[in-house]
């Protein structure tokens, strides 16, 4: 098998928080099938090392970034996992970017830490492992191909862009303790308006750029989404490819989710009392005529959260709840917990995060409500279209890509799998919410909707399929 070295800063089950880990997590199972070994290079945060099994020390370095490094591996289910033990930089208290202070201000030695062992890794190898392709995930594992490329190795590399909105900017003054090459500090190297961007570092030197959509990929070269990124997304447009992100079958599947009662497209009877019992637990009415809305999501300014207002006017008029699960801002926060305030009985709120709770939601749910203001794949739209909770979701990116909105064509032609609005305004998603109230009342419509959802291909395989061929093109040249 030909061997691929992923480096991400989270990856499910060991650490999340958000679609980030899912994708890291499910791409090596994935891979499998398609003949490639990937291992997962990510941080040993605390705790880590403590849930992989079999582990054995096959890197070390007396002084990574102000203090010593070794280098684990081990395995966590399917995924062959490194991970890079760092106490002066991972071994702390709070999520992996951040603590009850907020974020860590030595994040950029944190994550370049990962990527300078990352790129002696794919230099060197690792024990008796050496990869044929280094595979870097958003602005933390993009100095990865960077250090490698600076060194002036040759394996070849990609990045994947899962949100063009962080960037890992930084101040120049750490150019030195980032071990940076000053002489690539300039507009074609990683200088982003006067500081360093790590991103921009990856974006500049790997032999590939992913991201994952085809729409997203589109939407980067333009000012709106590139986030001042988009001119060199577009100097490089010729090595640009949009892969559609999958769902991990096994954790996401309502005939086996050990988190509700089981059900599938074809006996659909456990479905309300999934719906009953999500009633119960977010506190609403007993009696819901309408439909019953889920939302979960990071509550920022990405997710659209200030839109939700109107949403939720126009359901409660049609008889219409709404249950949220998320955490983040505290503007977004108190947007929701006022809505639930307003509305008692018809909008119920969690803050926090919770994996279980997300799954119930799902399979309770008649509908997930993703009004993103760009969204790079989204993954709840996915989930929701598995669990037959159709999506409501703005026309951006991943959402535009793997929803189909019901439309009289799209009905007739039974393609319908879900709600789609654009502009991404309130006006227009109150006239979605409308629409998605009138195709609820539509007990015939709306049943084939839910079944066409389910029963639609959302696994890796296709996209798997895509990341191999991706990675034999680049060793062949
Ligand atoms: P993003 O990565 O931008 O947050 P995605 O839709 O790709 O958006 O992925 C979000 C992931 O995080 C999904 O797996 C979603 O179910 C999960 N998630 C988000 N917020 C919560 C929460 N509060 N509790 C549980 N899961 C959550
Ligand atoms: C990012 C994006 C999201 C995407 C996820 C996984 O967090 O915001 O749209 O699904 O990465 O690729």
């Amino acid at each position: 098998m030909k061997r691929v070295l992923s480096v991400a800063s989270e990856a499910v089950p060991l650490v999340k928080t958000g679609g980030l880990a899912d994708v890291v997590g499910a791409l090596p199972e994935a891979l499998i099938g398609q003949g490639w070994d990937m291992r997962v290079m990510i941080p040993a945060y605390r705790g880590v090392l403590d849930r992989l099994a079999g582990t054995t020390e096959v890197w070390s370095d007396s002084d990574l970034f102000g203090g010593p490094a070794r280098l684990h591996l081990g395995t966590v289910g399917a995924m062959t996992v490194m991970a890079l033990e760092a106490p002066h930089l991972y071994d702390r208290a709070g999520g992996p970017y951040s603590d009850l202070h907020g974020d860590f201000g030595d994040n950029a030695e944190r994550f370049a830490a990962l990527c300078w062992a990352a790129a002696a890794v794919a230099r060197e190898g690792a024990g008796d492992w050496h990869p044929d392709v280094l595979h870097a995930h958003d602005w933390q594992g993009a100095l990865a191909p960077a250090y490698l490329r600076y060194s002036g190795a040759s394996l070849p590399s990609l990045v994947t862009i899962h949100n063009m909105a962080f960037q890992g900017r930084v101040g120049a003054e750490k150019i030195g303790a980032l071990r940076l090459p000053h002489e690539a500090f300039h507009r074609d190297g990683y200088e982003f308006w006067g500081d360093i961007s790590t991103l921009k570092a990856g974006l500049t030197t790997a032999d590939a750029i992913t991201t994952v959509s085809p729409r997203y990929a589109e939407e980067l070269m333009r000012g709106e989404y590139g986030q001042g990124l988009e001119g060199v997304i577009a100097a490089r447009a010729g090595v640009v490819i949009g892969i559609l992100n999958g769902i991990d079958e096994g954790v996401w599947n309502p005939g086996t989710d050990p988190d509700c009662e089981p059900f599938s497209a074809a006996s659909l009877s456990a479905k309300s009392r999934n719906r009953k019992a999500l009633q119960a637990e977010f506190d609403l009415d007993k009696k819901i005529g309408g439909p019953l809305v889920i939302l979960v999501s990071r509550l920022t300014a990405q997710k659209g959260i200030d839109l939700l207002p109107a949403a939720v006017e126009e359901l409660v008029t049609r008889d219409g709840a709404l249950a949220v699960l998320g955490s983040g801002d505290a503007w977004a926060e108190d947007l929701v917990r006022g809505l639930a305030a307003r509305f008692p009985g018809r909008v119920g709120v969690k803050i926090g995060y919770d994996e279980g709770l997300s799954h119930r939601m799902f399979a309770g749910g008649d509908a997930v409500l993703v009004p993103s203001r760009f969204e790079p794949c989204g993954l709840t739209q996915l989930y929701g279209l598995r669990y037959g909770c159709l999506p409501l979701v703005s026309a951006v990116g991943g959402l535009a890509d793997t929803v189909i909105g019901a439309t009289p064509a799209s009905l007739a032609a039974q393609a319908a799998t879900g709600v789609v609005f654009h502009p991404v305004d309130a006006l227009a998603l109150r006239q979605a919410m409308r629409r998605l109230c009138d195709l609820h009342a539509d007990r015939k419509t709306w049943t084939g909707m839910m079944k066409r959802a389910m029963k639609s291909d959302l696994g890796w395989t296709a996209s798997a399929a895509r990341y191999a061929a991706l990675y034999e093109r680049l060793l062949a040249q």
